[in-house]
């Protein structure tokens, strides 16, 4: 992909966790998620001028319906650049997969100046946790020694939906990727990685691991509280996260949240 401003850090925005419904008047643990999915879009485009790349990283519907996805792609054509997307637990590839509409949004691999940027799909049928199949190990793998190989890539950006590492409640302990060490240590391996991107657990985290950034991203509905044993939602508002990918590596990175606004959400609920 070639820019019309070479010389600007390549603009990414990460929308995760959407959880939309066939019906768009219907909440999640009373929070009507598209009414905050439109705020957080009202927030993009009052805030970003250009941007280069949208990832969505998964949990795009919450009932995995056709309709659901489609509310999402029309969304999307609000901004002006690409989206690529990835299953989350709560979604279904196959219907995703099936939306002629946004075959493109299937891209697991992008160029972007000398930045990659590998789509992994974690997901697994049924199940809350994440694992990396043979497919998408390979395709890690095959990414990777790809862009060490190719000299007009200097870095790689890699996306998933479930967490690779633990996240910060006591009650998260199963539901990341299972294969997190398999994961890590291929990451690990290749010195071209600088960013391991994911949503999964609706809270902010931006820590380094082994010279790499990782970074959680806030659901654009409900959030989980960090630091706790049990299930519990937290008072923060629906966000959205953007990154400035730099020709030399760097990597600025910032979660904007809407403002202005109370969302209503059930307190006493203990999971969702
Ligand atoms: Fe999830």
């Amino acid at each position: 992909m070639t820019r019309e401003n070479a010389e600007a850090p390549v603009r990414v925005v990460q929308l995760t966790d959407t959880h939309l419904f066939r019906d768009p008047g219907a909440a999640l643990l009373k929070l009507n998620t598209q009414d905050s999915f439109e705020k957080v879009m009202d927030l993009i485009g009052a805030n970003e001028t250009a941007i280069d790349l949208v990832l969505a990283t998964g949990d795009i519907a919450q009932d995995a319906s056709r309709e659901a996805y489609l509310r999402f792609g029309d969304a999307m054509r609000a901004i002006d650049a690409p989206f690529y997307w990835i299953p989350g637990n709560h979604d279904r590839r196959r219907v995703m997969e099936n939306l002629e509409h946004y075959q493109q949004a299937f891209h697991n691999l992008a160029e972007i100046d000398n930045w990659q940027v590998i789509m992994l799909d974690s997901s697994v049928a049924g199940e809350v946790h994440g694992h990396l199949g043979e497919r998408e190990m390979a395709h890690l793998e095959n990414s990777l020694a790809a862009a060490t190989a190719n000299p007009a890539i200097d870095h790689v950006l890699v996306c998933l939906h479930h967490n690779p590492v633990p996240g910060s409640a006591g009650w998260m302990n199963d539901i990341g990727l299972h294969n997190d060490e398999d994961f890590l240590s291929v990451i690990d391996r290749f010195g071209i990685v600088r960013a391991v991107v994911y949503g999964h657990i609706h809270q902010e985290l931006d820590f380094e691991r082994k010279g790499i950034r990782y970074f959680c991203t806030p659901s654009t509905c409900i959030q989980f509280r960090p630091d706790v044993m049990d299930f519990t939602l937290d008072e923060l508002n629906p966000a959205y996260r953007w990154f400035n990918l730099h020709r030399d590596g760097r990597i600025e990175s910032g979660v904007e949240r809407v403002t202005g606004h109370v969302f209503e959400v059930d307190h006493s609920s203990t999971g969702y």
